[in-house]
């Protein structure tokens, strides 16, 4: 159950981050500090005061209810299209095409490296350096990113090592914490790669990722910059039990692939964990692949729809310069992506059947299928056609917990942008395409006409029943 956060948070998490207006200017603060969050972290620092130093448990809490990540960061990740081949010049060209394509107008708003930025070895003083020749200033990178208007975001590994085999934060995590800080950054993903060994670590994995969760809370008490903490660890250990605890958004799964086998995999993974996410805290189904490999169309739309509807953080990673039209646009799809910005429902959608498999069937290759969530504005429903041929998806309404009985909806289709007549206890979507999604909008338009028989659908059937007593059950 979402817990609000003490009422001073909400602040920024009700306003558009926009680093446009004076957040990321300096004056007489910290650089790299952003105002807002000195607003922010004011109560959680008088609670937490006597804590502050010290590598708790308790102290924990302050990273968690920081009041970011409040809702799924959307932006892009250079990895999926460039792995360790990126520089300054790179990154910064890709901000400016996501300005210029409009993504960062529909919500776009951070740019975050990935792994591969620094030199192989630490300073005699154990500081992490920038690659002198890619990325020669990371404070010259993180400005340009602000001025265009973007967060900006860093990657670094809970072990001795990143998966590429540069310099890991075990051990030094406070000091790149403020590393990451003084750059300008305030988002940190972190890797899993390069395990201490048990008798040097003496913790598990909860505790591997905690240690960096203090350091940020450390750095935000020192420097007021609240970072959103995104856990890489490839959904190990049930995270999507603890996650939540400590930082803002966790892997589920190992690294995606741009094919429909990879992405039908991962819908499977997210289908028996929806429930770890919410406002502050999700699962995360990894970076886009939008615009890379051979999706076809519909591909794509079903692995952006699921990311979206599921509340998962939207990370384009693709390269821009040669992204199509048609896969820009599923990317700008603004009646997606309200709802995975709903300001008001931060769960995910879940899936009501699982379809050509019995409900809860565990099939990487045929995934649930029909799925349904709560929003602002009405009752998302997601419907996959996990077939290579086209199908015809029917449901009864109320097999969704979101729909009322006894009324109708109104139905809205989210890729065509029609409103597709009114629904009455049932819902055939005509020929989804093969691997192909239907994802509506379901919005009550009033009680359903008098007298249709029988009078309860779905389950609700088995125990239909008169004021008199007379049972109606299975009628
Ligand atoms: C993997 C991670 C990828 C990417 C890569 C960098 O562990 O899952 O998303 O960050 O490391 O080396």
């Amino acid at each position: 159950m979402f817990v609000p956060p003490p009422k001073g948070f909400l602040r920024r998490a009700a306003t558009t981050r926009s680093p446009q207006t004076g957040i990321f200017s300096s004056g007489a603060e910290v650089p790299g500090v952003r105002r807002d969050h000195l607003l922010e972290m004011a109560p959680s620092l008088k609670t937490v005061g006597t804590v502050i130093g010290v590598l708790s448990a308790a102290s924990s809490v302050i990273a968690l209810t920081n009041g970011v990540g409040k809702l799924p960061v959307m932006g892009y990740n250079a990895w999926n299209a460039f792995a360790c081949n990126v520089n300054e010049t790179l990154i910064v060209q890709t901000a400016q095409y996501m300005k210029e394509y409009g993504l960062l107008d529909v919500g776009y708003n951070h740019v975050n490296l990935d792994d591969c930025w620094a030199m192989k070895n630490r300073t005699s003083t154990g500081e992490v350096v920038s690659d002198t020749t890619r990325f020669p200033s990371m404070n010259n990178l993180t400005d340009q990113l602000h001025a265009l208007g973007f967060y900006a975001g860093i990657y670094s590994d809970s072990g001795w090592f990143t998966c590429a085999g540069y310099p890991g934060s075990f051990m030094h995590e406070e000091q790149d914490a403020l590393t990451f800080q003084s750059w300008g950054f305030d988002f940190l993903k972190y890797d899993n790669c390069a395990i201490p060994f048990d008798d040097v670590i003496r913790e598990g994995m909860v505790g591997k990722y905690q240690r960096m969760s203090d350091a940020l809370a450390i750095v935000a008490e020192k420097t007021g910059t609240t970072f959103v903490f995104s856990l890489c660890q490839w959904g190990w250990s049930q995270v999507w039990l603890w996650g939540a605890s400590l930082s803002h958004s966790w892997r589920i799964d190992g690294d995606i692939g741009p094919y429909w086998t990879s992405i039908a995999s991962i819908i499977n993974s997210a289908s028996f964990i929806t429930q770890a996410t919410n406002y502050y805290g999700r699962n995360d189904l990894d970076m886009l692949e939008i615009g890379n490999g051979n999706f076809t169309y519909d591909e794509a739309k079903t692995h952006f729809t699921t990311w979206a509807l599921v509340k998962a953080p939207l990370l384009i990673g693709t390269n821009l310069a040669s992204l199509t039209s048609e896969m820009l646009s599923i990317l700008k799809n603004t009646e997606i992506i309200a709802i995975n910005q709903d300001p008001v429902y931060g769960t995910s959608i879940s899936p009501f059947r699982w379809g050509i498999n019995a409900d809860w069937t565990y099939n990487a290759t045929f995934p649930a299928q029909y799925w349904s969530g709560p929003s602002e504005n009405g009752t998302v429903i997601m419907l996959i056609n996990t077939l290579d041929e086209p199908a015809d998806m029917f449901f009864n309404l109320t097999e969704s917990p979101w729909i009322r009985a006894g009324r109708q909806y109104a139905v809205r289709d989210l890729w065509t942008h029609t409103n597709n007549g009114t629904a009455v206890r049932n819902f055939t979507a005509v020929g989804v395409a093969p691997h192909g999604v239907a994802a509506l909008l379901l919005q009550d338009a009033g009680n359903e006409p008098a007298g249709i028989m029988p009078p309860c659908a779905g389950e609700a059937l088995s125990q239909c029943t008169a004021e008199n007593g007379t049972s109606y059950a299975n009628s």
